[in-house]
C-alpha cells in the first residue's frame, strides 16, 4: 500500500481534480484505491458521488468524533468499481480544530487506520494547513504538488515545499516528493508556456511530463460526479490524467524497486 498526499497551500489550483481523476485512473486499471477527502469541502467526495445532501452515510467527521479504533465502517462504496472514498462534510471544519486542541498534538488518523487491502491510498487536503492536513502528510509515504501555470503560483509551490521540508524535520523523515505537475495549463498562452519552461529548469528531476490542460469536460466530469475517465474518455482531460497516472505509477515502481 502506498499512500500520497496531493498538497499545495494555495486553493483551487486543481488539488481536488487532481486527485478525483488519478483515483479513478487507477480504479479503472484495476488498481483497488481509496480517496481520503480531508477538506470540509467535501467536493472530492462529491465528484465521487457521495453528497451528503442527497444521502446519509458515514464520513471522516463521524469517524473522529466516534474515536472509532478501525476506518472500515467509514469507508463508503463509490459507483465505480475498485475505488472507495472515506468521505468529509462540512461538520468536519466545526469539530476538528476544536477536538484538536482538546487531544494533544490533535492527530486522529493513525498509520494503523489505512486498510493494507487498498493499493493506494489518496488525500486530499484543505486550501488551509490545519492539523488535519499535517496529521496525513505524518503517515504518507509521498507528496503530490499540482502548480498552476501562472507566474503567482510560484510563490505557492515554494510555500508548499517549505512545508515538506518543516513535515520532514519534525514529523515524518521518511515523507518524499513523488513529483511536481503544471494544471491548467492553457499552451496558447505565452506565459504559461514560460512557467511551465521555468518550472522544469527549477525543479527538472521532480517535474512530470505530462501536464494538465484546461479542458471544460473536467468541470462537466465534476459536475456529473464522476471521474473524468468514465464520464468522457476520450477527452484530452482524461488522457492526460491517464498519462499522468501512468508516471506517477512508474515512479513509485522505481522507488520502491
Ligand atoms: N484542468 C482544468 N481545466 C478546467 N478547469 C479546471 C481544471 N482543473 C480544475 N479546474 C476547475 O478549477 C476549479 C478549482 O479546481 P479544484 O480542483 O477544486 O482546486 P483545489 O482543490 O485546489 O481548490 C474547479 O472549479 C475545477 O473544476
Ligand atoms: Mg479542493
Amino acid at each position: 500500500m502506498k499512500s500520497i498526499v496531493i498538497l499545495n497551500n494555495k486553493g483551487g489550483v486543481g488539488k481536488t481534480t487532481s486527485v478525483v481523476n488519478i483515483a479513478g485512473a487507477l480504479a479503472r486499471k484495476g488498481k483497488k484505491t481509496l480517496l481520503i477527502d480531508l477538506d470540509p469541502a467535501a467536493s472530492a467526495s462529491m465528484h465521487l458521488g457521495l453528497d451528503k445532501n442527497s444521502a446519509s452515510f458515514k464520513t471522516l467527521c463521524d469517524f473522529i468524533i466516534d474515536g472509532a479504533p478501525e476506518s472500515d465502517d467509514y469507508i463508503q462504496n463509490t459507483a465505480f468499481h475498485k475505488l472507495d472514498c472515506l468521505p468529509s462534510e462540512p461538520a468536519l471544519s466545526d469539530f476538528y480544530e476544536e477536538m484538536a486542541q482538546e487531544q494533544d498534538g490533535g492527530f486522529f488518523l493513525e498509520r494503523r487506520h489505512l486498510p493494507r487491502k487498498y493499493e493506494f491510498i489518496l488525500f486530499d487536503s484543505p486550501p488551509n494547513m490545519g492539523s488535519l492536513a499535517f496529521n496525513a502528510l505524518a503517515l504518507a509515504d509521498y507528496v503530490l504538488i499540482p502548480v498552476q501555470t501562472q507566474y503567482l503560483a510560484l510563490n505557492g509551490l515554494q510555500l508548499t515545499l517549505k512545508t515538506v521540508d518543516k513535515v520532514r524535520r519534525h514529523l515524518n523523515p521518511g515523507l518524499k516528493i513523488l513529483g511536481i505537475f503544471g494544471t491548467q495549463f492553457d499552451r496558447r498562452t505565452r506565459v504559461a508556456r514560460d512557467v511551465l519552461q521555468l518550472l522544469r529548469e527549477t525543479h527538472g528531476p521532480l517535474m512530470f511530463k505530462t501536464a494538465i490542460g484546461v479542458n471544460s469536460k473536467l468541470v462537466e466530469a465534476y459536475n456529473a460526479q464522476k471521474p473524468i475517465i468514465y464520464k468522457t474518455p476520450a477527452a484530452r482531460g482524461a488522457l492526460e490524467y491517464t498519462a499522468l497516472t501512468r508516471e506517477i505509477q512508474k515512479r513509485i515502481k522505481s522507488d520502491t524497486a
